[in-house]
């Protein structure tokens, strides 16, 4: 069984991706982290964001120590959320995912295209999503978590910013695949949620 989980920054589908992968026994894969992979390899080399040459050039990440911390970071991410809009960079990643997405018993992915470009036959899809103002309390807190001095404003600022990007550009754009379940998070904690994506999951293999 393939699991897609698909929706905006903060929204939550990354904690609900790794509880379903938990509950049904399946590897996941936080595509997120691909691009943000290639942005810290970007950022390292000097490169420019705005150049789609530069940034192809740093779709190599195999050197990338995913258990870097600066690869979760609101920079990194910006930048992720700038080269992630260019064709050639998600064609580089491509592959990886459904090779992933192909795994013998299934696989649980989540990101912004899942359910729409990378596993369009998933068997059960979610988008999660949650008001903007809801996502940044959301990041703010982990933010402070993490002993950072960061305005709220600032992080609502990014979110939105993040989900223009997201949603506006022309290359597998932030949106419900059109068989999607959409699950709104701005009233539930991560209990709730996980509890209503697992209820969607039986639903769909029901
Ligand atoms: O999910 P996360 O915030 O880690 O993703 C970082 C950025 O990578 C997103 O803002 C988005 O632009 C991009 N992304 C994408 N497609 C995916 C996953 C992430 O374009 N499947």
């Amino acid at each position: 069984m393939i699991i897609a989980v698909d929706g905006p920054a903060a929204s939550g589908k990354g904690t609900i991706a790794r509880a379903l992968a938990r509950h049904y026994g399946l590897p996941h894969l936080d595509t997120g982290l691909l691009y943000r992979a290639v942005a810290l390899n970007l950022l390292q080399a000097g490169g420019d964001p705005e150049s789609e040459f530069s940034a192809v050039r740093a779709c190599d990440i195999s050197q990338i120590d995913f258990a870097d911390p600066e690869l979760k970071g609101e920079t990194v991410g910006g930048i992720a959320s700038r080269i992630s809009a260019y064709k050639m960079v998600r064609e580089a990643l491509l592959e990886r995912q459904r090779t992933f997405a192909a795994s013998p018993g299934g696989a649980v992915l989540d990101g912004r295209d899942i359910g729409t470009v990378i596993a369009p036959r998933a068997e059960a899809k979610l988008f999660v999503t949650a008001a903007p103002e809801v996502r940044a309390k959301r990041r703010f807190a982990e933010l402070v978590g993490f002993g950072l001095n960061v305005h709220y404003e600032d992080v609502l600022a990014d979110i939105r910013a993040r989900d223009e990007r997201d949603s506006g550009r022309a290359e597998a754009p932030l949106k419900p695949a059109h068989d999607a379940h959409i699950l709104d998070t701005s009233a539930m904690s991560a209990e709730q949620a996980v509890a209503a994506a697992i209820e969607v999951v039986e639903q769909r293999r029901a």
